[in-house]
């Protein structure tokens, strides 16, 4: 059976972790400069309908370094952008390719296009989930502090794909979620009553009060950008700062998978406070990304 990775619902807690512990011996293994290419002569189809950087080059350079290719295609140069069916897409690339990773808006777009594809298909970003994210940052903080197994997460902002993605992750790796988001700003209760991990708490300093890990993303993500003034008024409070991380645990963490927009999401200090991994984080999207790479295309 073709396996596919469009939510963390779709690996075991065991798969998850083992994909963590993976991306760590893959990043040591490219410090040592050892060579490791299990994928030789297979190939990435990198769907992008929007914007990109960390994800395109982690997919693109860990191709590569894993001794395989990566081929970037835009609805703008393919005939996905004049129309042609998202079902004709998926069966024609995977008679060529040997994975297909896409980013769209609709998380409906990755479902369909993974019920007609006979290859591994990888959501890398909708509007729903960013598990590809979550690999990496699960990664940094076993890094920095071991397990994430129950320990306590809080995620501030907008209740939309990486606060969706916190709860499955919640879920699966076994922490703790604390959820402080403005009203008619919150995660998809259905999302939420899969789990009993993760909760909606009134304030983000209730939030984030002892807090192991901090999590925010920006306020208008990809598709929201036409509400960036009404929603900087109602996401006024809701700014992770060094003063709002002193309600965390002294040694706790902050996330956040950038792009950042400062003085919104995040204060003008925070992502250069001692207490950011933001750089450790997106780093680590690469050596996350090939572990998936490998599990998803070298064990077939
Ligand atoms: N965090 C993240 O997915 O970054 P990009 O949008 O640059 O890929």
């Amino acid at each position: 059976m073709t396996r596919h990775f469009l939510s963390l619902l779709d690996c075991t807690p065991e798969e998850l972790n083992a994909l963590v512990g993976r991306g760590i011996e893959l990043k040591q293994l490219r410090a040592a400069g050892k060579e490791h290419a299990p994928l030789k002569h297979k190939t990435l189809a990198m769907v992008f309908g929007m914007s990109s950087t960390r994800t395109r080059v982690a997919f693109e350079a860990g191709m590569q370094q894993l001794g395989g290719h990566a081929i970037f295609l835009s609805p703008h140069d393919t005939q996905l952008g004049r129309g042609e069916p998202i079902a004709d897409t998926a069966r024609v690339l995977s008679g060529m390719v040997d994975a297909v990773m896409l980013r769209t808006l609709d998380h409906a777009d990755v479902e369909e296009f993974a019920s007609y594809a006979s290859v591994p298909v990888i959501n890398a970003m909708t509007d729903r989930f960013h598990p590809c994210q979550l690999l990496a940052d699960v990664q940094t903080f076993v890094e920095c502090r071991g397990s994430i197994e129950g320990k306590k997460v809080a995620f501030v902002g907008d209740g939309y794909n990486m606060c969706n993605s916190y709860i499955n992750a919640a879920r699966q790796f076994g922490f703790e979620l604390k959820i402080a988001c403005p009203e008619g700003f919150t995660p998809d209760p259905a999302l939420l009553a899969t789990t009993n991990a993760a909760t909606l708490v009134e304030s983000p300093q209730e939030a984030v009060e002892n807090a192991d890990l901090v999590v925010t993303d920006v306020w208008s993500s990809m598709g929201h950008e036409a509400e960036q003034k009404e929603r900087l008024e109602k996401f006024a409070g809701y700014q992770v700062s060094p003063d709002l991380m002193n309600h965390a645990k002294r040694d706790g963490l902050f996330m956040h998978c950038l792009p950042a927009h400062r003085g919104e999401e995040v204060s003008h200090d925070m992502l250069e406070d001692p207490r950011s991994v933001v750089w450790q984080e997106a780093g680590n999207r690469l050596h996350s990304q090939k572990a998936l790479l490998e599990f998803l295309i070298a064990a077939r």
